[in-house]
């Protein structure tokens, strides 16, 4: 499993046009700051070679005041920063704004401690910590925080912005490859801040309704040991907070078998700090109720 910053791809490369507009803005500062290093290495050598110390030459005249020099180096720094400054206002502008785009598809996103939960209220469609948006369309991720401070960030499809409690926010994009794209909470947290993953699946507009379809679908029925697993689950505190239908998966571990039966048997020790508490479930009863959870896939 690659580290984590390296599961997001880093922001440099856009799959998104809110995203390719950062990197836009991002981009001027290099290059301004190549062209001004040129600038000033030139300027210093010809300085160097005109006025280097040789046998006979006068001394250098100190000179004070200038008036045409000292206005020269005031106007060319605030040059430069309206050069960085008007690119970067248009796209804060460009990228704060409230309205919904026609045929965007809102998605609800909640920060909790530690995890993401995602709502299609124009689908009926929950999910944890995984996002399926169909692609070419624009998104508009409505931020709402239940508990603490968190921050959504997909690198490659642009961000980050905050999830704050007693408020909304919202970021719009319109994801434009298909493909997987992990993203990360990017605000202090809580003890298990850094396991904060989400994953965003961008997928062609007929795979992303057959997803919701099976999003809708009714669980499958469990066969083997998933049968006293289903049935561990519902006599167990799982169901005060879970309800079981279309199952997506978690970000920070492989969904695996094993995996899925460890994180039932003692959640904190995955999770550190982890709200989900310890049932004390024993061993066989852990991997029935993973054989369970597995086969809703
Ligand atoms: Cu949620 Cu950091």
């Amino acid at each position: 499993m690659p580290a984590r910053c390296a599961r997001t791809g880093g922001g440099l490369v856009a799959k998104s046009d809110l995203n390719r507009s950062i990197l836009g803005v991002y981009k001027i500062i290099p290059w301004a700051t190549t062209i001004i290093g040129l600038l000033v290495f030139a300027i210093l050598a010809v300085v160097l070679l005109r006025f280097r110390d040789r046998p006979g030459a006068p001394l250098p005249r100190q000179i004070h005041g200038h008036t045409a020099m000292e206005i020269s180096w005031t106007i060319a720094p605030a040059l430069i920063l309206l050069i960085i400054a008007i690119p970067t206002i248009q796209v804060i502008f460009k990228t704060q704004s409230a309205a919904s785009p026609k045929g965007a598809l809102e998605v609800t996103v909640r920060g909790w401690q530690w995890w993401w939960e995602f709502r299609y209220p124009s689908l009926d469609v929950v999910t944890a910590n995984e996002v399926h948006v169909p692609v070419g369309r624009p998104i508009v991720f409505v931020m709402e925080g239940p508990d603490v401070i968190h921050s959504l960030w997909i690198p490659q499809l642009g961000g980050k912005r905050d999830v704050v409690p007693g408020r909304v926010n919202r970021i719009t994009l319109t994801p434009d490859t298909p493909g997987e794209y992990w993203g990360q909470c990017a605000e202090y947290c809580g003890a298990s801040h850094a396991n904060m993953m989400l994953r965003v699946i961008v997928e062609e507009p007929a795979a992303f309704d057959k997803w919701v379809a099976a999003q809708k679908a009714p669980a499958p029925e469990p066969a083997g040991d998933g049968v006293t697993g289903k049935e561990i689950f519902a006599k167990s505190a799982c169901v005060g907070c879970h309800t079981i239908r279309g199952v997506s998966a978690g970000g920070l571990w492989p969904t695996t078998n094993e995996n899925v039966a460890a994180w039932g048997k003692d959640p904190v020790k995955l999770k550190p700090g982890s709200k989900m508490p310890n049932l004390n479930l024993s061993d066989t009863d852990s991997k029935a109720v993973a054989a369970y959870l597995m086969g809703l896939k």
